[in-house]
């Protein structure tokens, strides 16, 4: 396996690819990688010829009180889990090979962003977008794979690709749990014994929320016993939010054949996790 760290030598590889003939994935992570994050490797593997994945913890979709400097970086085992699965080329840039130090040119993003963690993280998708976009351009993939743990990315990427008609098709792939049902993400290293006893109950909340949905229709009132229900067990709440899947906006009556996202972010002291349940009513 090639570990890349210029934009040019990316840009080398692919043609490579291209002259023997071959189809590009690409899967972009931040590394820290785990089980999610291999799923995706593997699909990327099994639908194209030949896969690259990227590495690199971007600065601009961190706000200035977030994780990014202690954003965990484990180069040496993501290089070893990617080379396990079969991708065959990693690129690892580092901020000054992605940036330039002023940037004159910005991503704006309406309503998509309004709701959920776009409520909270201001300025984080338009630094996913930023980011995106410069390694769609840099790879020029058939597929880009993304997780389904991260809708809201997955929601307004889709978005991007669409409005500027990107030439990439979007695989996205479902969220990788532990047994208890805990969705996988490189911020659980970040919890406590107890914290990690603890976090399991999200994806309950949101699963016992759902159904009270689904059966009583009474949106706002199944929302507030979930948010009573994470409170008791020791959350502390960002959000939880049932909306549409097509413009994220906020939904207070289901509809028969709509399909809906019911998530949530919350904190175990310093650490936020995220989860969703993506259905079809
Ligand atoms: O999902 C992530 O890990 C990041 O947001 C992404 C898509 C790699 C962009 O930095």
């Amino acid at each position: 396996m090639q570990i890349l760290r210029t934009k040019q030598d990316v840009r080398n590889w692919v043609r490579e690819q291209r002259d023997s003939g071959k189809s590009v994935g690409f899967v972009p992570t931040m590394g820290a990688l785990h089980e999610g994050h291999k799923n995706l490797m593997q699909q990327a593997v099994s639908q194209t010829d030949s896969v690259i994945v990227s590495i690199f913890v971007n600065p601009t979709q961190f706000g200035p009180n977030e994780d990014y400097s202690r954003y965990p970086r484990t180069l040496e085992s993501d290089v070893e889990i990617a080379e396990s699965v079969g991708v065959k080329a990693v690129f690892v840039p580092d901020v000054q090979e992605m940036y330039v130090e002023k940037q004159h040119i910005t991503f704006s993003i309406t309503a998509l962003n309004e709701h959920l963690c776009g409520r909270s993280r201001k300025g984080h998708f338009e630094g996913v977008l930023q980011v995106v976009n410069k390694l769609f351009n840099i790879v020029q993939p058939d597929k880009a794979f993304f997780g389904k743990k991260d809708i809201q990315q997955c929601v307004i990427i889709r978005k991007m690709v669409d409005e500027l008609d990107l030439p990439v098709e979007l695989v996205l792939g479902e969220t990788v749990r532990e047994k208890d049902g805990l969705a996988l993400s490189s911020r659980n290293r970040y919890l406590s014994d107890e914290q990690r006893a603890i976090a399991p109950h999200l994806y309950q909340i949101l699963g016992a929320c759902k159904l009270e949905i689904v059966n009583s229709e009474l949106v706002q009132k199944a929302l507030n016993h979930a948010l009573f229900t994470a409170e008791q067990v020791g959350f502390r709440i960002d959000y939880i939010e049932l909306v549409n899947d097509s413009d994220l906006q906020p939904v207070q009556e289901i509809i028969h054949g709509k399909t809906y996202i019911l998530a949530a972010a919350v904190f175990l002291g310093t650490t936020r996790l995220i989860d969703n349940i993506h259905f079809t009513f």
